[in-house]
């Protein structure tokens, strides 16, 4: 849909739509916390007669008041959910001039506001909005529970939900039916409407394929009204899958599985939330395939439905909460956020994906009552799932099915060297104070106790590497945490009371443009080599990097069985991973010591820099290799783009950039400002003028909604224009 944005009278704009397009840093926030409205004519259409119309809003930040014709029809009080504005009894067959009201302004009425939090809630309606018209008897959702799931033959249990304004008399049949991947009908089942809710069985379903890891075979379920006040259809997706957290750890159709993950926002440099499902759905690819998580925590709030979505289709785990930061606020406030709670799970029920709900305000005090009432919303809602509530405090009174505790204790200790033992998690019990072992996930860690920018000196990131891997080993060790999830995946702009002062917190393993720091290698190098293959030495390989000068301990993380270094002078030496330190990883980090090279001639290096080579193998089998340089030449940009299609809709492709030696190594200090030139059907989001951060960047481009051509040129003055060419298709 187009609508038309306040200020800019004549300016037409595309959703999702951001507000405001901030700068990358040093920015003020609050420009964005004022009122903004979108208006849009809607002409009648035949089609609408005797018909139920509706504006379904997939989310808009974060107060919004619809109005038609000038009078208000419908709001919302939360950014994060979507919402149905009922058009029927006010639409005319002359006039329609929709009004959108969107509020940015941190209302302390609605949750997250009212104290502080560290993200920005960007204003706009930045999800989609959809016309929907449907006879006066509609379906309105489905629910879908599985059950006997590790059984030969399953169950499950369709719940039909109808919406009838009219009240008119119900009458008519439902029929349900399960479509297996290739859309083959297996299974159907009808029922005799009864009421708002109608519930369809079925048993005894032979020859099911589960939803795992590794293959999380989806199947669908239609629903089909037949009824003389109307007829009507939707379809969902569903996986049959059973995700239990016990004392001992979390299993996943009744196998015992490490929960490994990073924290998720939703935004983007620039666009803030106002990016399209490509852009969400590449998040979750990055998170299972380049980083090797198997678990996303959706801190703090719903996120997008392509976002979750993907995460069924890859096989990604979920952890998604309702909107909150510390701050618990008044009653009126309380009402919503129990409504948050409803208004997630009756969006998100049917996914596989989700194995647990947050019912607390992320790191909130106890509030006994109110998280009894949160609690008990999400458990009569959906008995399928288990709920948890992320808290930052011990002896926090265990109101749900998991205790989830942010563990920052790692922070309380500098790591001089990584061969001392460290106290990186703490003992279950500790933190609980209960006398028996219960669930136990840990949902952050790392984060503000060690901000580290892709700039930063290569020991400082040594040392962000050696924090999570200290983590994920002491998590992989101990059979009473179900698993660990980082803060977090990306660097995230954030208020001026938390991050760098640039307002931005630089807590990724990514950066916020989507590329690595070496700690997003901690993570991928945990992955199986079979998936992805992995080699990377924590180290620019310069002589005068770190304090005092070379580059040991140096620290290659690789899944490889061990890792060969041969020097131009002739040595080699067998590296093997080191299962002392790290006795608990899959994969533990490589480390060439000084003692590694004492009486070789390496050993004895001075002020002579020399090349490295690295090759690892797997089963014997020279698998990858890396050479460092020791005279690194800036020798090529490689920009290369994400996706190689460019549709005509709302969907982004990502292009990086990146400054690359003689050997394909980055340059992680080359000061290179760059122009991007965009000719034909696409638009850039963000400025044409920018820079490379640790050797890297990118920038996101949609395009025009038009078909045609489209040439993204990166021009830089010490490289050879790059141009990648799109054709824009449908
Ligand atoms: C946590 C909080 C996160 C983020 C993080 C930074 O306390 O839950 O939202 O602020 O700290 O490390």
């Amino acid at each position: 849909m187009s609508w038309t944005a306040e200020p800019f009278k004549d300016c037409v704009v595309d959703l999702p739509h951001t507000a405001v397009e901030l700068p990358l840093d040093y920015f003020d926030e609050t420009s964005y916390q004022r009122e903004f409205t979108y208006q849009k004519h809607l002409n009648w259409s035949d089609d609408f007669a005797n018909k139920e119309v509706s504006l379904v809003f997939d989310g808009a930040m974060a107060n919004t008041r619809v109005f038609l014709d000038g009078v208000q029809i419908g709001g919302h009080k939360d950014g994060y959910t979507p919402f149905e504005i009922r058009l029927t009894p006010y639409l005319k067959t002359a006039g329609n001039l929709i009004t959108v009201c969107v509020d940015g302004s941190e209302n302390p009425e609605i949750p997250p506001f009212g104290g502080q939090i560290d993200y920005l809630t960007y204003a706009g309606i930045y999800r989609e909005v959809w016309l929907k018209v449907t006879d006066r008897l509609s379906v309105q959702n489905i629910m879908i529970e599985t059950d006997k799931v590790l059984d030969t033959n399953k169950s499950v249990k369709v719940s039909c939900f109808l919406s009838n304004p009219d009240d008119l008399a119900l009458s008519g049949t439902l029929k349900a039916e399960i479509l297996d991947a290739d859309s083959n009908v297996i299974a159907v089942q009808f029922a005799e409407i009864i009421g708002l809710k109608t519930t369809i069985d079925f048993f005894e379903l032979a020859d099911i394929h589960l939803w795992t890891l590794e293959n999380p075979y989806l199947y669908q379920v239609r629903v089909s009204l037949d009824s003389d006040k109307g007829i009507d259809r939707i379809i969902q997706k569903i996986g049959f899958r059973t995700a239990d957290f016990a004392a001992d750890g979390f299993r996943l159709n009744g196998e015992k599985l490490k929960l490994i993950g990073l924290n998720r926002h939703q935004s983007f440099p620039y666009s803030g939330y106002a990016q399209g499902p490509a852009s969400q759905e590449r998040d979750a690819d990055i998170l299972k395939y380049d980083l090797a998580c198997n678990i996303v925590r959706t801190s703090h709030y719903p996120q997008s439905n392509a976002f979750l979505d993907r995460c069924d289709e890859i096989g990604l785990l979920v952890l998604e909460e309702i909107p909150g930061w510390q701050h618990i606020g008044g009653d009126v406030w309380k009402d919503e956020s129990v409504q948050n709670v409803r208004r997630m799970i009756e969006r998100d029920w049917n996914h596989p994906s989700i194995i647990l709900w947050g019912v607390r305000i992320n790191e909130s005090d106890d509030d006994d009552a109110f998280y009894q009432r949160t609690n008990a919303m999400a458990h009569q809602l959906d008995s399928t799932r288990q709920t948890g509530g992320i808290r930052k405090h011990a002896g926090s009174s265990l109101l749900e099915d998991v205790y989830t505790m942010n563990d920052f204790v790692l922070g309380e200790f500098e790591i001089p060297h990584v061969n001392q033992p460290l106290t990186s998690l703490r003992n279950q019990s500790e933190v609980t104070g209960l006398p028996q072992k219960v669930p136990y996930l840990v949902t952050e860690y790392n984060g503000h106790m060690f901000p580290t920018k892709v700039t930063d000196q290569e020991q400082r990131q040594v040392e962000h590497v050696t924090r999570h891997l200290e983590v994920l080993n002491a998590a992989y060790g101990d059979d009473n945490i179900a698993g660990c999830i980082g803060w977090c995946m990306f660097d995230y702009n954030t208020h001026k009371d938390f991050g760098s002062g640039d307002r931005i917190c630089h807590h990724g393993v990514l950066t916020i443009f989507r590329e690595p720091k070496f700690a997003a290698y901690a993570y991928a190098s945990q992955g199986s080599p079979k998936n992805r293959v992995v080699l990377q030495p924590v180290t620019y390989w310069a002589r005068g990097e770190r304090n005092i000068g070379g580059t040991l301990p140096l620290m290659i993380l690789s899944n490889c069985d061990f890792i060969r270094l041969s020097f131009p002078n002739g040595t080699s030496i067998d590296l093997q991973p080191d299962t002392e330190t790290f006795a608990h990883l899959p994969h533990p980090p490589f480390m060439l010591s000084e003692s590694d090279l004492s009486g070789s001639e390496v050993g004895q290096w001075g002020m002579r820099w020399m090349d490295i080579e690295m090759v690892g193998y797997v089963n014997n089998m020279q698998v990858v290799s890396r050479t460092l340089l020791a005279d690194p030449v800036a020798t090529s940009l490689a920009v290369t783009a994400d996706r190689s299609v460019l549709t005509n809709d709302r969907n982004e492709v990502r292009i990086s950039v990146k400054a690359l030696d003689q050997a394909g190594n980055l340059m992680p200090y080359i000061d290179l400002p760059i122009t991007i030139e965009i000719e034909g059907s696409a638009k850039l989001i963000g400025p044409d003028v920018t820079s490379l951060k640790g050797g890297a960047t990118a920038f996101w481009i949609r395009s025009t909604r038009e078909l045609g051509e489209a040439v993204i040129g990166v021009h830089s003055a010490r490289f050879a224009v790059e141009e990648i060419h799109f054709s824009v298709e449908n």
